[in-house]
């Protein structure tokens, strides 16, 4: 399974090296390419910057395929047993974006999407003890010690079914996720479908 990915990326490449057009960029791989190509003796020069990049685009694709295939899925699910959330979606997204391309901008106005999109998330935690972490130096949280080398796997999904801090965490209620006009997102800091280290995760998706 490895191998028929990396043909397939190994096939990218090739393409983007034929095509390859400085300064034009259109994705990854052609940002990637411009520094390659400085050949400035860092990780991204030669053959084991070539390896780097397969290796990078092997990552982004295991991590960003099914991630983002099993949350639509999950979202369906949740449309279909939640008539009254489909029916307000599809107003908000008629309303908004109608027939036309959505577009960043769009994100701003519809904010029963966005809560909807949380509570996918929260409901669904597709990866409910993230990654396997490890304690970089003695670190103390809450009062307990971390031991240097410590291997750590935060539990998301506890964090999204704490009683005490959503209530009724079984219920699936985008509504949750905004304030009592039901106009504003109002943020939760229990969520964390990326895992607990928001910024630097954020920024990485
Ligand atoms: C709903 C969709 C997604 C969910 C729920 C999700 C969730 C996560 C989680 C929980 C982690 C582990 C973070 C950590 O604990 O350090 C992670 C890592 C990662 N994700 Fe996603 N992800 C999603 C979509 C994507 C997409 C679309 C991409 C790329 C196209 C992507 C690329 C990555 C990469 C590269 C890492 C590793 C980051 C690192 O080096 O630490 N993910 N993701």
């Amino acid at each position: 399974m490895i191998d028929l990915i990396f043909d397939l990326m190994d096939g990218l490449i090739k393409t983007h090296l034929e095509e390859y057009d400085p300064p034009k960029t259109n994705d990854f791989i052609d940002t990637y390419l411009h520094r390659h190509m400085r050949q400035d003796g860092s990780s991204f020069s030669g053959k084991e910057g070539i390896q780097n990049l397969r290796v990078s685009l092997l990552d982004l694709f295991v991590a960003g395929t099914e991630t983002t295939s099993t949350t639509l899925v999950w979202a369906v699910l949740f449309m279909s047993q939640h008539l009254k959330v489909q029916e307000k979606l599809h107003q908000e997204i008629d309303k908004i974006i109608g027939n036309g391309t959505p577009s960043r901008d769009d994100r701003a106005k519809t904010p029963y999407l966005e809560a909807f999109t949380n509570e996918v998330n929260r409901k669904a935690t597709l990866l409910p003890m993230t990654v396997l972490h490890k304690a970089m130096k003695d670190t103390e949280i809450a009062g307990f010690t971390v031991r240097k080398g410590t291997v750590i796997l935060p539990s998301i999904y506890a964090a999204h079914h704490d009683v005490e801090y959503w209530g009724d965490p079984e219920v699936f209620r985008p509504k949750r996720f905004l304030d009592s006009s039901g106009s504003k997102v109002t943020p939760k800091d229990a969520l964390m479908p990326f895992s607990t280290e928001s910024d630097t995760v954020w920024e990485k998706h």
